[in-house]
Formats: C-alpha cells, sequence, structure tokens
C-alpha cells in the first residue's frame, strides 16, 4: 500500500533562459541550507539536456534517475539518491537518456503530478536553459518561481523572454479549464485592435473586460517571481537587480522580489579537480551568507535590504 503522504511540500523551481548563470548551483545551495535548517528536501534534475546536478553531490555513479520514470515507469520515490546529508535527497538527471522534445503530454502530467505527491518539506528542481515548454511547464508548477541571471544583457534579455513565455503559458493554462484557450495568445497578436501597448494592459484587459473567474484574475495578479543576481565582480553590480525588478513591471507587468545576489568567486574554477571529473564544492563563507540571505528572502517572500547593500 502507497504510504500516506504526511506533508505538502513547497516546490522551488530555478530556471532563468540562459546556460551557465548558476542555475544548478543556486539549486544545490539552497537545498543544502534548507536540509541544513533540519527540512526533508528533494531535489531534481529536470534539465534533460544538460543533467549535471549530480556533480554538485559528489554523487559519482549514475544510479537510477528520471531516465527510469520516463521510460520504465517507475515511480519517482523509488529514484531517490543519497547524499551525505540524511535530509536531503536528490533525483538526479542523465542525460544520454530522454530528450526534453520527446516527452509527451500525458507523461509530462504524470511527471507534474508525481513531484506534487513526493513527501518532503520542500522540493527544489533545477531547470535546463532555453524557452521549450516542457521547461516552462515544470518552471510554473512552483510555490516559488526562481529566475537566475548574470549582469550581461544577452542574459537579461533571454531572463525577460523566459519569464515572458512563462506567463503567457500561465495564462492559456488558466484559461484552458474555460474554454478560453489561446484567448491571451489571439488578443496579444491582435492587441492593436484592442488598444493594448503591453502585458500590462493586456493584463487589466483580462481583468476587466473578459467575464474571468475571480480564482483566475487571482492567480493572474499573484503571479509574481524572485529574481537573483550571479556572478557579480563589482558591488555597483549590485543595483541592477532593482532595474531587472523595475523593467519586469514596466513592460511585463510582473512583480518580483529581487531576493539577492552572488559574488563571482575565482575558487570555482579550482574545486573542479579533474582527476576524478568531480567539482568539489567547497564554497566560501562570503557565498554562505548570500545563499542564506537569498535562501531567507525567498522563504519569507521579502527583498533584498538596503544596509545589506551597504555593507556589500
Ligand atoms: N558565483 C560564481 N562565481 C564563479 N563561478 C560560478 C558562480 N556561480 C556558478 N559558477 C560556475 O559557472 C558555471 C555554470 O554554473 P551552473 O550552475 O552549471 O549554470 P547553469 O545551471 O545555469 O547552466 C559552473 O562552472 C559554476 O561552477
Ligand atoms: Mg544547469
Amino acid at each position: 500500500m502507497k504510504n500516506v503522504k504526511s506533508k505538502v511540500a513547497e516546490i522551488w523551481t530555478v530556471g532563468g533562459g540562459k546556460g551557465g548563470t548558476g542555475k544548478t548551483f543556486l539549486t544545490s545551495q539552497l537545498a543544502k541550507y534548507l536540509a541544513l535548517k533540519k527540512k526533508q528536501v528533494i531535489l531534481i534534475d529536470s534539465d534533460f539536456g544538460g543533467a549535471n546536478l549530480r556533480y554538485f553531490f559528489n554523487i559519482k555513479k549514475q544510479g537510477k534517475s528520471i531516465k527510469d520514470f520516463f521510460t520504465n515507469k517507475e515511480p519517482l520515490e523509488n529514484l531517490l539518491s543519497h547524499t551525505d546529508m540524511r535530509n536531503l535527497k536528490i533525483i538526479t538527471g542523465d542525460y544520454n537518456a530522454i530528450s526534453i522534445n520527446s516527452i509527451k503530454y500525458s507523461q509530462k502530467m504524470k511527471f507534474l503530478r508525481h513531484i506534487k505527491e513526493l513527501d518532503a518539506d520542500y522540493i527544489l528542481i533545477d531547470l535546463g536553459g532555453g524557452l521549450n515548454f516542457n521547461t516552462i511547464d515544470v518552471f510554473l508548477l512552483a510555490d516559488k518561481m526562481i529566475v537566475i541571471t548574470v549582469p550581461e544583457i544577452t542574459a537579461i534579455d533571454n531572463l525577460f523572454q523566459f519569464v515572458k513565455n512563462a506567463y503567457f503559458r500561465k495564462l492559456n493554462f488558466l484559461f484552458k479549464n474555460y474554454k478560453l484557450k489561446d484567448t491571451a495568445k489571439d488578443i496579444w497578436e491582435h492587441r492593436k485592435n484592442y488598444g493594448i501597448e503591453n502585458i500590462i494592459d493586456l493584463t487589466d484587459y483580462i481583468k476587466t473586460k473578459l467575464d474571468v473567474d475571480s480564482s483566475i484574475s487571482r492567480e493572474i495578479s499573484e503571479f509574481s517571481i524572485f529574481i537573483v543576481l550571479n556572478k557579480l565582480k563589482n558591488p555597483n553590480e549590485i543595483n541592477q537587480g532593482f532595474s531587472i525588478k523595475s523593467l519586469c513591471i514596466k513592460y511585463l507587468g510582473i512583480p518580483s522580489i529581487y531576493a539577492g545576489y552572488i559574488g563571482f568567486d575565482e575558487n570555482f574554477r579550482k574545486n573542479l579537480s579533474l582527476s576524478d571529473y568531480i567539482p568539489k564544492f567547497n564554497v566560501s563563507t562570503r557565498i554562505q551568507k548570500e545563499i542564506l540571505e537569498i535562501a531567507e528572502n525567498i522563504i519569507n517572500k521579502e527583498q533584498i535590504t538596503i544596509s545589506t547593500i551597504k555593507n556589500a
């Protein structure tokens, strides 16, 4: 008989469009931090093209992985690998096994359902780069959606595209149940006819002009993201997080919380020991403090404080 689930896990997903911005690193560190706080944590590598989360946990041998869910119909709870922290378990990815485009709709829906059924306090999901709709659907599963970027225009542009795509996908998802499928997209494509210029106008239009259920309206209003900046080389770059936040509201109409930043750390390269091909991530105390701040801000839905910035 299936065990009775004792808790409803809070799901955090980390995405952001561009590769190499630190999604996998951040997800692994947030998971470690929550586990140190004595929470039961499950971490899932959902980067189908570039699964590498296990390297951040010194899991050298590929055991059962997400591949077994998709190809052998193994329940997710059978795929948990142990880490050196008792209350942190990980479902590893396997980039030789499945391509993100080959996942069928029914498989994806089952995957999303099964993630929610896992027994933990927190479930953290690491995503691949790009705008694939399967990636976005996993991103949207979260209670807390986190995006991470480096302070470079190409990465920030990728982040906007990612958030915009996620928002449209969410709208279509909500409308589907009310036979309004593709309504948001149709209105957007013919926006001139509706006097709509940007996504804020679109959201207002949907909320006020369409006869949408109040729960849809509430879900639209509650759509919000957490922003993290990574690999900062100069304290002046800290403020870019606030600029991204303003642009999210101005152009996308999407409220966001600037949860924190991580400085660039030269020691990362030293962490990579090529002899056994396993990076050993003993992060500096500075990075630990930055992760703590980010994690606590996400938990409490709070933004970084100005005093933090002054002390940086
Ligand atoms: N703050 C940082 N300082 C220096 N290097 C970093 C930092 N954060 C991540 N890295 C390095 O950048 C690379 C990409 O990080 P990763 O988390 O794998 O990105 P993603 O999952 O977004 O593709 C890795 O080699 C990682 O060790
Ligand atoms: Mg990654």
